[in-house]
């Protein structure tokens, strides 16, 4: 999945402003101190490495929260147009997922009735009404429907009504689309109202897809994750690259079930900057972290928003894909030139930086090193999701 998707999108859409967002966002923003008034409150947390390791506790993550609950699996952003399809690879299962003309997003599973091949192949966004599998060119409808079976009079018959492809349920929320995995009943209950209204006061379900690129890593999900609860690495894993523009100050956290929001104030914040900023980009002064349930990473930028959803694979394996949106296509060179340069950019400090670190840190956690690991008070918001998480396990 390295292709950068080019669809065409409607008129770029102008910064996004404090008044912009949801009023829940606006009062946490005016909580954030300016940076010398940061009180830091120290702390000395820990987990047992076998959160990080243990076969058990993942099976109980899985059983209990990846098989059990609708589970995230592409912002909506990636299909622009309605009559449109993709291959997705979820969580180990082969999935393909369409926005019919009717405009309605629908998860299926990416396999053929009549003998189970993959219909879609490759990861690239299709626009087509129809899918034809490749082995014997049974042909589907993107609405899942079988409309047409080659030869059919050599089957005695076929039940086209029982063999359309295998739904899964799904629900948009927040520009995002969720999907029960097991097929089962789905319990949306974590999914927070007011994520879905944060989300979409950032512009997630109106957003570009820019580029998107999918990494294989050798670490835990929460491995992985880890890095974007917290601001204690980012002045030093970052040294070289972001560190500079951010300080070393706790965040004004927020807790919505299962799901947290963070906000913080670039280097040098000061509140009184909220209402002088010139051209009004809140984005240039603040910084939105969001982790949403259970895997969904979501951090903005000046100019863009960095989308991630973090899909376990084993205990000590993690498939990221990773998603920048823009307001819009880049409609002047200028834009172009700072979204490919921040495209690079980002893939630099996550995959280069954030990501390096998860793996080196599981090279450690899997020969048992250490025994707990030790959170400050930098890093207080993963004890925080952690225990909400815990308390589904
Ligand atoms: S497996 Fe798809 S048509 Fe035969
Ligand atoms: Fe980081």
């Amino acid at each position: 999945m390295n292709d950068v998707v080019e669809l065409v999108r409607p008129a770029e859409r102008k910064v996004t402003r404090l008044s912009d967002l949801t009023a829940s966002q606006q009062a946490a923003i005016r909580q954030i101190p300016a940076e010398k008034d940061a009180v830091t409150v120290p702390l000395s947390a820990t987990r047992p490495n076998a959160i990080f390791t243990g076969a058990d506790r993942y099976e109980a993550e899985q059983a209990r929260i990846f098989q059990r609950f609708p589970v995230p699996i592409a912002p909506t952003a990636l299909l622009a147009e309605p009559g449109s399809v993709v291959a997705i690879e979820a969580y180990g299962k082969p999935l393909l997922v369409s926005r019919t003309r009717n405009d309605e997003y629908r998860v299926f599973i990416n396999a053929c009735q009549h003998k189970g091949a993959k219909l879609v192949e490759d990861c690239a966004v299709h626009r087509q009404g129809r899918i034809v599998c490749p082995y014997h060119a049974w042909t589907y409808g993107i609405d899942g429907k079988l409309i047409g079976v080659a030869r059919p009079d050599m089957f005695e018959a076929v039940d086209k009504a029982a063999r359309g492809l295998k739904e899964l349920p799904s629900r948009v929320w927040g520009g995002i689309l969720y999907a029960q995995l097991n097929g089962g009943e789905a319990d949306w209950s974590n999914l927070s109202p007011q994520v879905a209204d944060d989300f979409g006061a950032l512009g997630i379900p109106d957003a570009h897809v820019y580029g998107r690129r999918s990494f294989e890593l050798k670490a835990n999900w929460k491995v992985v994750l880890e890095p974007f609860l917290e601001g204690y690495h980012v002045q030093r894993l970052h040294a070289a690259s972001i560190g500079t523009l951010f300080q070393d100050a706790p965040t004004i956290v927020d807790l919505f079930g299962v799901n947290i929001r963070q906000v913080s104030g670039r280097i040098g914040y000061v509140p009184a900057m909220l209402d002088e900023q010139p051209d009004g980009n809140i984005h240039k002064l603040v910084t939105h972290a969001y982790t949403a349930f259970p895997n969904v990473v979501l951090v903005t930028s000046q100019y863009y928003t960095s989308l991630m959803i973090l899909m376990p694979r084993a205990v000590d394996r993690t498939t990221v894909h990773y998603y920048m949106l823009t307001p819009g296509p880049a409609t002047t060179p200028k834009a172009a030139e700072v979204f490919e340069r921040s495209f690079e950019m980002i893939i630099g400090v996550f995959g280069g930086e954030d990501f390096r670190a998860a793996e080196i840190t599981q090279a450690g956690l899997s020969c048992g090193v250490p025994e707990t690991t030790l959170y400050c008070g930098l890093e207080s918001n993963i004890i925080r999701y952690y225990e909400a998480l815990e308390s589904l396990l």
